[in-house]
């Protein structure tokens, strides 16, 4: 897809759709001269349709040759003072309509708002976001958007480029997610580090039963031994000559979480396909770092894993030793990612990091707390949680920071083992972040839960920029966050 940002005149570009953010209440103010160029057309179709510019409501009004775009579309904001959030909010229901009318070149403008080349970037990275699909298995009617071109912006070429390869990243990890349990595998997400290192020239090592069975790995090695495909550790290293600073991501990557012997339900199980979205957020991530040009080393660690329930499907019961020699009793086969992510974030440590970022759709009561709405960030360094927040906001990604008290801490010590799995019902995410804490060496590190925003099944959690299925969580707050710092 082509995708450019110039201060090209609003009125010289050919396109299918031009769109248009507005303001809420006034939808035509600072709009006089594309009303005067439409002959008026504009105000009398927002009066006939009774357009009050509600955010994600959009108004076609066709041009008939007066402008070379073929159509104007207004595309309300809501009460939006300017357009970080809310451009790349309109700009995807600009491609939404844009795909439901089948047009194929998407014009942007911001209209009466200031024209920054922040602006630019959320437009583009926005209209990206909405026109996203998964045509893998089906085909789509529509053929899809051909160009997305921001007019009226100075300087926004840079501010694009960037947008673009954040959306593109958010695309990768969406479609790993969307991928079906059957193909997206383990193995497949092996395979797939392996080809991404080949193109980008990145160390990528994986490491199967054999090598973790010697690494002394035996927390993911429990956790996949109910299934026939083999566990993977997958650690990919991005090294830039001169790197400033040392970050590891570490992904759960439970390619599919039936629960193991404590099975989930019919409902339960449903999405579980998802369970691997912290993995895809840090394969689509380094996939990204070399055309960002990030100045830091940065290791992804993904731990791939199926939870099924063969014969050999560890048992609550059970004690495992993790790669650090820490003991872990299992008192739930079913809280299976803190385990995989034990032996990762024992491994991170190895490579002396500043700081160490782990995603994973832990627990179901990250969503309880916080629905399809926020991340729960909780980490043991202030500085660290705090960036991440603010890279979250920047992004328009929402993360929430739970406590990680003492008590959490204390509900995960073990009857036979030092630590156990699962520790009771109540601040299940804070208590599954107390067992992953136990693994983590000296550095700062975060955890986010992202097990009620990777994947959306419910009309609740979707917007024009998170259409159903996977949103990609994550991808672009970490991409903003190693460049931004
Ligand atoms: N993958 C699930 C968590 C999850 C639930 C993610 C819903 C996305 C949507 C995780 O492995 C899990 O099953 N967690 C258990 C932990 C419990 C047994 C301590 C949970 O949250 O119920
Ligand atoms: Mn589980
Ligand atoms: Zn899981």
């Amino acid at each position: 897809m082509k995708v450019v940002a110039s201060d090209r005149p609003w009125d010289r570009l050919a396109c299918d759709v031009l769109a248009v953010p507005v303001k809420s209440g006034k939808p035509l103010e600072g709009l006089e001269p594309l009303d005067d160029a439409l002959g008026g057309w504009l105000r009398e179709a927002v009066a006939l349709d009774h357009f009050e510019g509600k955010r994600d409501s959009v108004l076609q009004v066709l041009t008939h040759g007066r402008l070379p775009a073929a159509r104007v579309l207004l595309v309300g904001t809501g009460a939006a003072e300017d357009l970080t959030d809310a451009g790349r909010r309109a700009a995807a229901a600009a491609a939404r309509h844009a795909l439901a009318v089948r047009a194929r070149r998407l014009g942007l403008w911001p209209g009466a708002f200031p024209p920054t080349p922040e602006v630019a970037a959320a437009l583009v990275e926005g209209a990206l976001l909405g026109a996203y699909r998964y045509t893998r298995y089906k085909p789509d009617p529509s053929p899809g958007l051909e160009s997305v071109e921001v007019v009226g912006v100075r300087g926004a070429a840079p501010a694009a480029r960037r947008a673009r390869l954040l959306a593109e990243a958010t695309y990768f990890a969406r479609d790993l997610v969307n991928g079906p349990p059957n193909e997206v595998s383990p193995t497949f997400l092996a395979r797939t580090a392996r080809q991404l290192g080949r193109q980008l020239g990145l160390r990528v090592q994986v490491f199967g039963p054999p090598q973790l069975r010697r690494m002394g790995a035996g927390a993911i090695l429990a956790v996949g031994a109910g299934s026939r495909q083999p566990p993977q550790m997958i650690v990919l290293d991005y090294r830039p000559p001169r790197a400033r600073r040392t970050y590891v991501l570490v992904g759960k990557g439970v390619t599919f979480d039936a629960g193991g012997l404590d099975i989930k339900t019919h409902e339960g199980m449903e999405t579980m396909k998802a369970d691997m979205a912290g993995a895809a957020a840090v394969l689509a991530c380094l996939r990204a770092l070399p055309a960002l040009g990030v100045p830091h080393r940065v290791v992804g660690v993904v731990g791939a894993v199926e939870n099924l329930l063969g014969e050999a499907a560890f048992k609550p019961g059970d004690v495992v030793r993790a790669m650090d020699g820490q003991t872990i009793e299992i008192t739930n086969t079913d809280a299976e990612g803190r385990v995989v992510l034990a032996d990762c974030l024992a491994y991170a440590r190895r490579f002396r990091p500043d700081a160490v970022v782990d995603l994973a759709t832990l627990t179901g009561a990250a969503m309880v707390a916080l629905g399809y709405h926020a991340a729960a960030i909780l980490g043991n360094d202030r500085d660290l949680v705090r960036s991440l927040v603010e890279a979250g906001q920047r992004a328009g990604e929402r993360l929430w920071e739970l406590p990680l008290y003492e008590e959490f801490v204390e509900a995960m010590r073990g009857e036979v083992a030092q630590w156990k799995n699962s520790g009771g019902r109540y601040g299940g995410a804070q208590k599954g972040a107390a067992f992953l804490r136990a693994f983590v060496g000296p550095h700062p590190w975060a955890h986010l839960d992202i097990a009620g925003v990777a994947f959306l099944d419910k009309q609740e959690g979707q917007a024009p920029h998170l259409p159903k299925g996977a949103t990609g969580f994550g991808v672009r707050t970490l991409l903003r966050w190693l460049v931004e710092g």
